[in-house]
């Protein structure tokens, strides 16, 4: 088999990929282990920001995301038993975001791109791949049926998340380094069916710990508060995560609006960057090369922003035959990427108890959080960084 850009992973990255590929004329072939299925129920979290929203609609992948999608022009700090509306539209000319799921997003993109006839191979391990310094790299896969096959392409896509092959195909020290923060928390999140509490997403400072309160629908409410990461969802019954969640986010007469609780689980968190995004004729896009804490909402949006870059790159190489752009794919990326490192851990350590926290940590997010409230400069860092910076 024989395609111009073989793209490991179906996830967003991948199937960003892959169609604006198409859309510039490019071939591409997808190999993924999970079934369609399972891509479609993974929960994951769900912000995008305004310039992955114009992508995506640019693409034609945005219709269903413009109608059932929720357009949020600000949200609430809350510390110290009050709320403080961040105004994002205020402080950023005008930029929102929109609260629409992942795995939404997955859907439109998996229907897309096989109703425009893009091949994406569902069950299908990618178990290796050869040949990176030479201008015909193969990637080799076992299929569902357990047949041994192989691709033969101009260029990899490794787009298959933290724990995928492409990222491995990067030889460690020689070329590959990895830099990474394990947080001593996770969040225990919950999908709920009740009504919205607030019209705008809650992050919430504790001292018990962070929460916050998003939201899916109408009737289907998101929720997260920190837990330590070996908890046990078993532990929690629903009584004891609405007392733990009211507890976080109480105060001012807020009151939190319950409903039966019918998903739960714990996600840890972790900061994590491998450079160089590129080695000979692979490149990594998305999580294959990072991830980022969920506090800033970035993980989905950092993937479409290294898409961006790299099919814009791929484009330009086979219109001239130029590996300009190309070369410069993992510097220009990797801008981003630590830009958004720094904002979801700053967001992350301002918000969560840590383990060795005293109390003087404690007063002193509370001051930084006061900052971020009250002054206009400090509220507009914030702002420009969670509606995402503008595309490179
Ligand atoms: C979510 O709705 O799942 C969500 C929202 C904001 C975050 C993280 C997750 O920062």
């Amino acid at each position: 088999m024989r395609t111009q850009v073989g793209i490991v992973g179906a996830g967003p990255a991948g199937l960003l990929l892959s169609h604006i590929l198409h859309l510039n004329g490019i071939e591409s072939v997808i190999v993924e282990s999970r079934s369609r299925e399972e891509i479609e129920k993974t929960i994951r979290a769900g912000v995008l920001e305004q310039s992955t929203v114009d992508l995506m609609t640019e693409i034609g992948a945005g219709e269903r995301m413009k109608r059932e999608g929720f357009v949020h022009g600000g949200f609430e700090l809350r510390f110290g038993g009050r709320g403080h509306r961040i105004d994002l539209q205020d402080l950023t000319n005008g930029r929102k975001i929109t609260v629409y799921p992942q795995h939404e997003v997955l859907k439109d993109l998996i229907a897309l791109r096989l109703r425009t006839g893009g091949q994406v191979h569902f069950e299908a391990k990618a178990t290796g791949i050869d040949g990176l310094s030479s201008d015909q790299p193969v990637i080799r896969f076992t299929t569902k049926d357990g047949e041994t096959r192989e691709l033969s392409c101009d260029f990899v896509a490794g787009c298959d998340g933290g724990y995928g092959t492409s990222r491995a195909a990067i030889p460690e020290h020689l070329v590959r380094r990895d830099y990474f923060r394990v947080y001593p928390f996770g969040w225990f999140g919950i999908l709920a069916k009740a009504p919205p509490s607030s019209e705008e997403l809650i992050y919430a400072h504790h001292e018990r710990g962070f929460a916050l309160i998003s939201t899916r629908s109408p009737d289907v409410q998101r929720m997260y508060f920190q837990c330590d990461p070996a908890d046990n969802i078993d532990n929690w019954s629903d009584d004891r995560i609405w007392n733990e969640l009211q507890t976080r986010v109480g105060g001012d007469g807020f009151e939190l609006k319950t409903g039966a609780i019918f998903q739960k689980g714990i996600i840890p968190l972790r900061s994590f960057v491998c450079e160089p995004m590129q080695h000979g004729r692979l490149f990594l896009a998305g999580d294959a090369a990072h991830s980022v804490p969920p506090t800033g909402a970035k993980g989905l949006n950092l993937a479409a922003a290294d898409v961006h870059v790299l099919a814009r790159a791929l484009t330009s190489y086979y219109s001239s035959r130029s590996t300009e752009l190309l070369d410069a794919y993992s510097p220009t990326a990797l801008r981003r990427v630590w830009r958004a490192q720094h904002f979801s851990w700053w967001m992350t350590s301002m918000l969560h108890r840590f383990h060795e926290g005293t109390e003087f940590d404690l007063k002193r997010q509370l001051a930084e959080l006061e900052l971020v409230a009250s002054s206009r400069a400090a509220a507009t860092t914030l702002a420009e960084n969670y509606v995402g910076l503008p595309l490179a």
